[in-house]
């Protein structure tokens, strides 16, 4: 699987394509912990063993025990080579290709198509709010107006029309000089039985404009009933949905704002605005990325995750506040009631309704959910939510608003203020991890894994993981050549996917094993545990030396070599036990 793309060129890519996000277009991940975990698609499985790891950017399935990177899934899954499975990556990810691996477009080629993709797109973005006003757009223009838009908003937005037929835009762009083959890279145009055809038909128009002004793509959504209900520009050279924001464009111009409302569709951006709303922006129909949230970064101090009220939106309003966390944007909640859409909302109660919801900070909010199906009227119910608040409380670093919470939770639940802080100071979070993720003793087969394996990999999970402080001498410490190798690459400095990549299957199974496995070990108790690992090698080393040497007292070797060998094995098992020398 040789690459001869440049390591930091591969790690880039691992790096903007979120692998859980890959991931979740095959299987149905549930995050526990900082782990996602679904039913392995490599084999047949019952009960969740496939686990992705988002930070590590790596996968492992406890039961196969297939596991790699995000390029591995993608050759496993799609059975493609390497090099192809890197190229629909690429493409995801909006990269090209280093110059010698390119697919015969250089630089130059590249870029001029991009440009073609960029008038393309201002030119169909022209095409469609033409239409809007003519007999051909009043459909939409009626289902706009419905929704609550005048026509001072529709021209502000740039919303459109598709017109009739199969083909109006295709026609009309190819009169225009642009080719089918430019068309059908802007993802607005397509082929199917030597028919070509227009993507966008029968839907109210959404352009997607960039900062920059320019139209990356569109989101068109329907008028009444049908499949999808909204249809988006599939990704192209110019537009990544991961990537982008809707109305970001707007919000560029709006100087100073505190902070920035996100919410999750092109209709509830448009609707809050149009009633006054500042500083609104959305996704484009995926679950919000870190690039994103880095993006968010850029245009506010502060960022309010403002999604639907049913219960998807509220799954997908932590994972927004961890993701936030994680990229240390300041984020907040509003917490719209009634299971609405922030669209209802603003349109029942107006801009004023909606600036009168208050913002939930972080903790509040999880707290909240930490409630939802948990029985406060029974003991084992407020053990359980305080329990779970705890963990969440652990995060707060403001000692002023902990002491608040923690007031409010000593009242919902009984238990007093020290027993609360004294739980929040206790439970470290790798034993907390324990709790919230599966089972854990079926990661591995343990009798058939020796003990000084499971040493060796433990150690290579620690090194990987940052938590062994001082400097192994891996050449005594590594028995098994696989390990050895890996472990001298970590402590080179390369990545752990980025060493896991390179190996090839049954050695990749290996190291995923090491890398991935829930080691639970907490800070303090960590040089203890190296101690262990090496004392357990060190053990097994000095038995497969013993061995040897009684095949050769067996064996033809002269006197004088036995006498040798002999006093050699004497001293072996002579020392003591634990056979580490000080
Ligand atoms: P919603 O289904 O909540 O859309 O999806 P909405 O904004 O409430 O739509 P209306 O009010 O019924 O018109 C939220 C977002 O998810 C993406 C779109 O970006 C949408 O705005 N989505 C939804 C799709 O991309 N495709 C779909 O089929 C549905
Ligand atoms: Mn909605």
């Amino acid at each position: 699987m040789a690459s001869r793309l440049p390591d930091a060129w591969l790690d880039e890519l691992r790096s903007r394509v979120e692998i859980t996000d890959v991931v979740a277009e095959y299987v149905e991940l549930k995050q526990k912990g900082r782990r996602f975990w679904g039913r392995c698609p490599f084999h047949g499985e019952k009960t969740p063993s496939f686990s992705v790891d988002s930070e590590a950017q790596m996968f492992y399935c406890f039961g196969c025990h297939k596991g790699g990177t995000v390029i591995n899934f993608i050759m496993e899954i799609e059975r493609m080579e390497f090099m192809e499975a890197v190229k629909l990556l690429a493409d995801r990810a909006h990269m090209e290709l280093p110059a010698r691996v390119d697919d015969g477009r250089s630089d130059e080629q590249t870029r001029a198509l991009r440009e073609r993709i960029y008038e393309a797109n201002l030119e169909a973005a022209r095409f469609y709010h033409a239409t809007i006003w003519t007999e051909e757009g009043a459909e939409a223009l009626s289902y706009l107006h419905k929704r609550g838009l005048d026509d001072a908003g529709i021209r502000r937005f740039g919303l459109g029309s598709t017109a009739h037929g199969w083909d109006a835009l295709t026609r009309h762009l190819t009169e225009q000089g642009f080719t089918f083959d430019e068309l059908k890279q802007a993802g607005l145009a397509s082929e199917r039985d030597g028919r070509r055809y227009d993507m966008f038909r029968g839907r109210a128009m959404f352009p997607i404009i960039n900062p920059q002004g320019r139209v990356l793509g569109f989101g068109g959504r329907i008028m009444g009933e049908g499949n999808p209900k909204y249809l988006n520009t599939s990704d192209t050279p110019v537009f990544n949905k991961r990537q982008g924001l809707y109305a970001l464009n707007l919000a560029k111009k709006e100087r100073g704002l505190k902070r920035l409302i996100l919410v999750e569709g092109y209709m509830d951006v448009v609707s809050l605005r149009q009633q006054g709303v500042q500083g609104v922006v959305a996704t484009l129909g995926t679950a919000l990325t870190e690039e994103q949230a880095r993006l968010i970064k850029r245009y506010a101090p502060e960022v309010w995750v403002c999604y639907d009220g049913d219960s998807a939106g509220q799954k997908a309003i932590l994972r927004a506040l961890d993701i936030f966390e994680s990229q240390e944007m300041p984020a907040k909640v509003i917490d719209i009631p009634d299971d609405m859409d922030p669209d209802d909302y603003v349109k029942k109660n107006g801009a004023e309704g909606f600036e009168a919801l208050r913002p939930m900070p972080p903790a509040e909010y999880r707290m909240l959910r930490a409630a939802d199906g948990v029985d406060l009227t029974t003991q084992d119910g407020r053990t359980q939510y305080a329990i779970a608040c705890c963990s969440i409380l652990r995060r707060v670093s403001n000692p002023v608003e902990l002491e608040n919470y923690l007031k409010k939770l000593s009242v919902q639940t009984g238990f007093e203020r020290e027993v609360l802080l004294k739980q929040i100071g206790t439970v470290a979070p790798a034993a907390e991890e324990k709790r919230t993720t599966r089972p854990v003793a079926r990661w591995e087969k343990p009798e058939t894994t020796p003990e000084h394996v499971k040493a060796e990999q433990l150690l290579i999970n620690l090194i990987a993981r940052g938590q062994i402080d001082r400097d192994l001498p891996l050449e005594s410490a590594f028995v098994t050549p696989l390990y050895l190798r890996v472990a001298r690459e970590l402590s080179a400095g390369e990545s752990p996917a980025a060493i896991l990549e390179r190996l090839e299957d049954s050695d990749r199974e290996a190291a995923a094993q090491a890398l991935m496995m829930d080691s639970q070990i907490e800070r303090d108790q960590v040089a203890r545990a190296v101690e262990e690992c090496l004392e357990k090698i060190e053990r097994y080393r000095k038995k497969t030396r013993i061995e040897e040497i009684k095949e050769q007292l067996k064996g033809e070797a002269s006197p004088d070599r036995k006498t040798e060998l002999l006093a050699l094995l004497t001293q072996l098992m002579n020392e003591p036990g634990s056979a580490r020398k000080p």
